[in-house]
């Protein structure tokens, strides 16, 4: 049987519809690998995960920061990290507190009411397109004080974008997601174009002093499509999968009915089957944690395995573990002692010496 490993594929029809049992032999087996479809290391466990995102210095959003490139519509909160990401994202957390979210609460209540009474009594209906999907549209459109676009044509768009984010298993995805991410700048730029209604978007452009600069309104805009989207896409699917918890678990679906119990059961809803399956990080070039994994590496070879000769690769495999086994037994992180200066003066001497051996070659 193959290992965990490679039997992980995201995009899998077993793993979309119940990918729980294979990250928990992630964890248990093989918490941290290479995973060659998508091109990098996965983590799955909740400590792992909580150090690499608290970990700005090491760990980047911005793609700049490896070299990357990031085209003008993706310039968002997104793509940020602290201390560059503070200014935006305090402007639309300081816009998101000073909304009235117990009438934002109270017409979502009085909407969801309505679509039952109006769906009661006619038979089965699909409770993602008739209660998720327009709800989520006209809650994160109450929120940020726009007009609700027409739900169904914006479900799709918002698919798109969200497939899109699969794009590096799966290429074909990405095409539609520009398009569909274009198709949405265009609705945000009426936002910005029509007279400010109430609301976390007016908020937030009040705050943007007028005279700043082109790049600081595209974050602001960027930013409001990526809560328009964001907001809507998660809402959606976090109501969809509480109703099938509820509906495959009847025994939760008495007890929610418990209004004590209402608020942590919503919670614990969202966390049980949640509609965020991963994020991602890339490590800027030079970063000391693959240096660390690089020593590593070396103590290895030279400590266990070079100079050593193995009857089978069986054998040389029990020894790499022996040695893996030995090592966390006592394990304590490396220190980190080379000053920028030595390091820079092994570099100009490796530079001299490549010269000469050119000059070498070239006589
Ligand atoms: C159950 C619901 C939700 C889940 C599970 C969820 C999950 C996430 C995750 C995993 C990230 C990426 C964080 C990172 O990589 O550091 C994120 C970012 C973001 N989410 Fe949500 N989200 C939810 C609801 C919402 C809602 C309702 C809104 C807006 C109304 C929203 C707006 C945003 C924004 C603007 C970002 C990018 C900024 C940032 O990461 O600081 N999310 N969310």
């Amino acid at each position: 049987m193959p290992s965990v490993t490679d039997r992980y594929d995201p995009l899998a029809t077993e793993t979309l519809r119940n990918p729980y049992s294979v990250l928990a032999e992630l964890r248990a087996r093989e918490p941290v690998f290479w995973h060659a479809g998508m091109g990098s290391w996965v983590l799955t466990r909740y400590a792992d995960c909580v150090r690499v995102l608290r970990d700005h210095e090491t760990f980047a959003r911005d793609p700049r920061r490896t070299g990357g490139t990031v085209p003008e519509p993706s310039l968002s909160v997104q793509t940020l990290d602290p201390p560059q990401q503070n200014a935006v994202r305090s402007s639309f957390m300081t816009a998101l507190r000073a909304q009235d979210l117990t009438g934002i609460e109270g017409r979502a209540r009085h909407l969801v009411g309505e679509r039952l009474d109006q769906l009661a009594g006619a038979g089965p209906f699909d409770a993602v397109s008739e209660i998720a999907v327009p709800l989520s549209v006209a809650v994160v459109a109450d929120l940020l004080g726009v007009e609700p676009p027409p739900y169904g044509e914006f479900a799709a768009v918002s698919d798109a974008i969200m497939r899109s984010m699969d794009g590096g298993l799966d290429p074909a995805l990405v095409e539609p997601g520009r398009i569909a991410r274009g198709q949405l700048s265009e609705l945000v730029d009426s936002w910005f174009a029509a007279s400010s209604r109430p609301g976390l978007l007016a908020r937030v452009r009040q705050a943007t002093v007028a005279d700043s600069d082109a790049l600081a309104r595209s974050y602001v805009k960027n930013t409001a499509r990526v809560m328009f989207q964001g907001g809507y896409s998660t809402m959606a699917a976090a109501v969809g999968n509480a109703v099938h918890t509820l509906l495959t678990h009847p025994g939760t679906l008495e007890r929610m009915r418990d209004r004590a119990l209402l608020a942590t059961g919503v919670d614990e809803l969202v966390r049980f089957d949640g509609p965020v399956q991963g994020t991602t990080r890339t490590t800027p070039v030079g970063s000391s944690w693959i240096n660390q994994i690089e020593t590593w590496f070396g103590l290895l070879t030279r400590q266990s395995i070079r100079r050593s000769t193995f009857a089978s690769v069986n054998v040389l495999i029990k020894q790499i573990r022996d040695y893996i086994d030995s090592w966390n037994s006592e394990a304590k992180p490396f220190t980190w002692t080379a000053t920028a200066e030595e390091i820079l003066a092994k570099v100009r001497l490796v530079q001299t010496n490549i010269k000469k051996l050119v000059a070498n070659n070239s006589k």
